[in-house]
């Protein structure tokens, strides 16, 4: 199975890129992790533009299509998912029943420096997710207080923290194998 992972930040030292890194190292047998990267190539989205969209979202879009899975990392922003994040995902639900995170299942995680560990981004996030059609999958990371658990290296070395995102990798892969299921006895 194929999980896409794109994180919502574009600062090079990224806690939340560092926090997908560590998640991709956890999928078990059979588990193969994709990397988005091009967030900050994404255009402004224009609704003239939702039938003949950009090449940078098609990429997107086709990079989402061939993965079974999406994983998100959110920094919160001022209470509130990153705008490129959220202008990236305006541009991908468009046209909403043809868009390519319907009925994919997709995870939400997300760091931050303070005490929360972005719970609001990634509520919003969430809320997001559902009203675009994606199956957003019930288990979470909010990572508090993120530059703690990550040495100079940008490694994991916080074990319950492993712990839990390899919780969440293992729910995600529950949830594709659930939706394989599904298609399978409804074919
Ligand atoms: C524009 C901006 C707004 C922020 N707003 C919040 C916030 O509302 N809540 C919060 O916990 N942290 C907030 N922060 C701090 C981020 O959690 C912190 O910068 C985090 O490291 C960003 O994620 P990244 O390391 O993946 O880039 C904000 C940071 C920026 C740059």
């Amino acid at each position: 199975m194929r999980i896409l992972a794109l994180s919502g930040s574009l600062r090079r030292d990224s806690l939340n890129t560092r926090l997908l890194r560590a998640a991709q190292e956890l999928g078990g047998p059979g588990v193969e992790f994709l990397s988005y990267e091009s967030l900050a190539a994404i255009p402004p989205f224009t609704q003239d533009l939702e039938h003949r969209q950009p090449a940078e979202v098609h990429e997107l879009r086709q990079r989402i299509e061939s993965a079974d899975a999406v994983l998100i990392a959110t920094p919160e922003y001022n209470g509130s998912i990153p705008g490129q994040l959220k202008n990236a995902l305006d541009w991908v639900s468009r046209p909403l029943a043809a868009n390519p995170l319907r009925n994919k299942p997709a995870v939400v995680v997300g760091a931050s420096t303070g005490a929360f560990g972005a719970v609001w981004a990634q509520a919003e996030l969430r809320k997001v997710l559902a009203s675009i059609g994606a199956r957003v999958v019930d288990a979470e990371a909010a990572v508090g207080h993120a530059p703690t658990r990550f040495d100079e290296d940008g490694t994991l070395i916080d074990e319950d923290l492993r712990e839990q995102l390899g919780e969440v990798v293992d729910a995600l892969a529950a949830a594709i194998t659930e939706r394989a299921e599904l298609a399978r006895t409804a074919a």
